[in-house]
């Protein structure tokens, strides 16, 4: 494509402001539909505008109009304002509210009511860049005739905006139009590029994220740019891709396209980016102000941190902050700093120092905003202030914002939880409601489980999308749960896609049965196995009890089935297992009184002391731990043999040789078993719990002790050094030459 304007179509009048664009001066396009880049159109200099032909008059012509003519306002004042010889239709333009980053164009018709006197127009200008206002279909109007111009309305903050358009005339000096509009945030969460600062030859290369906003897929169609600094690229860095990259699921967000502006002229520059989508005919204008400038100074590489939509559960979200130094020396960075004070955001930053005539941008901190922390409007955007040791650089400020959506959805959890017994399991099916306490309506347009569940689970009479009213419960789908063969407990999310994100609604499949373990001597872990035991021996073992279940569990009754044999519960503690194994005080008292039965609740357990006092006979002993829940009756066996004999240490008082700290003495175990049978060494602890004295197992110890014999079994050691606990000496170290 080549010369100024051509292949664009001129104004169309019915479809408003879609030729209005046409113009736009070197278009870089990206034509996903063709699947590769195409087209550039040449650059038309400023100033040259007058010689465009009217009806193809575009939007950057009326900048340049724009710029032109306010320079030649100042100075004048406004002759003749009540005396008007020509008319305006309407008589002021209020746009009401546009979307930010959607233009709206209205047309104004001029009519010059005089019989005689032909109006001749010059200029047409306004003062704010919210409103663009094309040239006259006519310049001039005969008596009685009319003309027309067409004012865009192109909101670039959220709020009220006004402004007078200034008409300047041959003769009749200047007129006053009023326009009125008010910017409401954009739809697709898009936001036009404003307050940039970056030193000549430097990049800003934002990401245009998309949010859609249906709950269909949207996709973008076309993405066009101003071209000549500005230049798009896919967020991969690739020149093209699949028509797919551009297609953005239902009430996601996703990166388009990397608008990336570079530039060796210092100037105020102004760049557009147009998108067209397929769910409408009209185009989104984001437009893009860069100062770029040969100022030395720290600039950052973005020039507002957005945090994007949060909501106030989510995690925290990290955005690095990446700052350059543009000047000739280098410059410490001392300290970034939130203005106002924020408590939702913490800034992870350690002073560094950034090289003089850098090209590249550093990371400088990250900056973390937690929506939990967010309490007040007032902490959803602010300024990150950069303290720079240097004087002469002007101080930065990047702005930063987040959109936060407050709120949850709430569900009854006895809907998600699906019991089921071992043998015997029962499909069930299970209505679940949903109540939004956010302020906005939530749109749920897709119900999926985890594929690993999708052979017990499915989702049921979901009709999408939902529409949930703020603070509204309502029916959204059915679980049904169809068991195959027997399960233990089972923990899943179910995921729910809407216009806030997903959410994971948690959901159990349980036995109610709980998880123990019995502890030493056991080595099985599952039973008690006192092993061999001496006449009138006491013997204990601990049992820890787990409800794994999202349930919370009565335990009705603990009792032995057997003689001799005690079991009473010590605690009741928040912990698994294992955590319970390394944490729990297993030498802690019993509960006194003894309650008659407790509840455990999910994720606690119970630690119960079990003791044996061995009999007089000689032989097997068969018992049992039996504990009473509402869901099992869980019996534990416990063994043990009994035997006559003793153990007997040879020899029977052990006498260390001398020592001093630094000298380790050790001296050997041996022990004359007369059991007449096997008889296994568990351990071999000093009285106290002194740590000087230790004792250390034979390596290829047998695992019994032989009847009837002498075994050596280990040796005991003595570390003197341990009883002065590092305060044996005084003086310094010695150094051997
Ligand atoms: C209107 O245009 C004339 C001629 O270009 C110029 O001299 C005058 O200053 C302009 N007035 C205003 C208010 O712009
Ligand atoms: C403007 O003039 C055209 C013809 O010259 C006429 O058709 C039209 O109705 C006029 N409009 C107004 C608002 O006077
Ligand atoms: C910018 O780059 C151009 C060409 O690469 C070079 O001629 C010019 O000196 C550079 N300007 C600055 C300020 O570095
Ligand atoms: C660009 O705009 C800023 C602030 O609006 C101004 O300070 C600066 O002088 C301008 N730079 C140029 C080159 O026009
Ligand atoms: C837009 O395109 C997507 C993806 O091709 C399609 O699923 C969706 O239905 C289209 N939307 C409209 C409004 O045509
Ligand atoms: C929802 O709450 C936010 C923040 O509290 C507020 O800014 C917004 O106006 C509210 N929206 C509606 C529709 O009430
Ligand atoms: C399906 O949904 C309707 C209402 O939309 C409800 O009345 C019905 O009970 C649901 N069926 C099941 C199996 O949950």
């Amino acid at each position: 494509m080549a010369g100024r304007a051509a292949g664009w179509r001129p104004r169309s009048d019915s479809r408003g402001y879609l030729g209005l664009f046409g113009a736009f001066l070197q278009l870089v396009l990206m034509h996903f539909l063709r699947g590769r880049v195409s087209g550039q159109a040449s650059v038309q200099t400023e100033g040259h505008f007058e010689a465009w032909p009217l009806q193809e008059s575009g939007f950057l012509e009326a900048m340049s109009l724009q710029k032109f003519s306010v320079l030649h306002h100042r100075s004048t004042s406004i002759p003749r304002m009540g005396a008007r010889p020509i008319q305006f239709e309407p008589s002021v333009l209020d746009f009401h509210e546009q979307p930010v980053g959607m233009p709206k164009l209205e047309s104004v018709h001029l009519h010059n009511p005089s019989a005689d006197e032909t109006v001749t127009l010059l200029s047409i200008s306004a003062t704010t860049s919210h409103f663009h206002a094309s040239f006259f279909q006519n310049r001039v109007i005969p008596p009685g005739g009319n003309t027309s111009f067409d004012v865009v309305f192109l909101a670039r903050v959220v709020g009220n905006v006004e402004n007078t358009l200034f008409i300047n005339t041959s003769r009749h000096g200047a007129f006053t139009y009023q326009v009125f509009g008010v910017g409401v945030p954009n739809p697709y969460r898009l936001r036009p590029f404003l307050g940039a600062r970056v030193p000549v030859n430097s990049s800003f290369s934002p990401l245009i994220n998309m949010h859609n906003p249906h709950s269909k897929p949207l996709q973008v169609v076309e993405i066009y740019s101003t071209g000549g600094d500005l230049h798009l690229e896919l967020p991969t860095g690739q020149a093209e891709g699949p028509r797919k990259l551009w297609e953005i699921p239902p009430f996601e967000t996703k990166a388009v396209m990397r608008a990336s502006f570079i530039s060796r002229e210092p100037h105020n520059h102004t760049a557009f980016i147009r998108i067209k989508t397929n769910d409408s005919d009209d185009y989104l204008i984001l437009p893009m102000e860069v100062e770029v400038t040969t100022a030395p100074g720290i600039y950052s590489s973005t020039e507002m941190l957005d945090f994007g939509t949060l909501r106030s559960q989510d995690p925290a979200k990290t955005l690095n902050l990446y700052l350059l130094n543009s000047g000739a020396k280098d410059v410490p960075i001392t300290n970034i700093k939130l203005s106002p004070a924020n408590t939702a955001i913490s800034i992870d930053f350690k002073p560094l120092t950034l090289k003089a005539f850098e090209k590249k941008y550093t990371k400088v901190a990250s900056v973390i905003y937690d929506p939990s922390k967010a309490r007040r409007i007032s902490q959803h955007s602010g300024k990150i202030l950069v303290k720079a040791k240097e004087k002469s650089y002007p101080k930065l400020e990047i702005a930063y914002q987040v959109d936060l959506l407050e709120g949850y959805l709430g569900y009854d959890q006895a809907a998600t939880l699906f019991q089921t017994y071992d043998g015997q399991i029962e499909p069930q099916t299970r209505p679940v409601s949903l109540t939004n306490t956010f302020n906005i309506t939530i749109v749920l347009h897709d119900v999926t489980l985890p594929e690993e569940v999708q052979h017990l689970f499915q989702v049921k009479n979901f009709s999408r999308p939902l529409w949930i009213a703020p603070q509204e419960t309502c029916y959204a789908f059915s679980l049904s749960f169809a068991p195959v063969g027997p399960l233990t407990n089972l923990e899943a999310n179910v995921l729910l896609s809407t216009n806030a994100s997903r959410f994971h609604l948690p959901f159990h499949v349980y036995t109610g049965f709980v998880d123990y373990l019995v502890l030493p001597p056991s080595l099985e872990g599952t039973s008690f196995d006192f092993g061999v035991l001496a006449v009138s021996d006491v013997a204990k073992a601990f049992l820890l009890i787990f409800n794994s279940n999202p349930i919370k569990l009565d335990l009705k009754s603990w009792e032995v089935i057997g003689e001799r044999l005690s079991v009473e519960l010590l605690s009741v503690a928040m912990g698994n297992l294992s955590h319970a194994k390394t944490t729990t005080e297993l030498d802690g008292n019993r509960l006194d009184p003894q309650p008659a039965s407790i509840q455990l609740l999910p994720g606690h357990h119970a630690v119960f002391c079990v003791t044996l006092h061995a009999a007089q006979q000689q032989g097997d002993y068969e018992a049992a731990v039996r504990l009473t829940t509402d869901c099992e009756i869980l019996t534990i066996p416990v063994k043990a043999v009994v035997a006559v004999g003793t153990l007997v240490s040879q020899p029977q008082h052990i006498l260390l040789s001398p020592s001093f700290p630094g000298k380790l003495v050790v001296h050997p175990v041996s022990l004359a078993s007369s059991f007449s049978r096997g008889v296994r060494v568990e351990a071999v602890r000093p009285p106290t719990n002194s740590s000087y004295f230790f004792f250390r197992r034979l390596r290829h110890a047998k695992e019994e002790l032989e009847p009837g014999k002498t075994s050596k079994i280990g040796n005991i050691y003595f570390n003197a050094s341990a009883v002065c606990d590092g305060e044996c000496y005084i003086g310094g170290e010695f150094v051997c030459q």
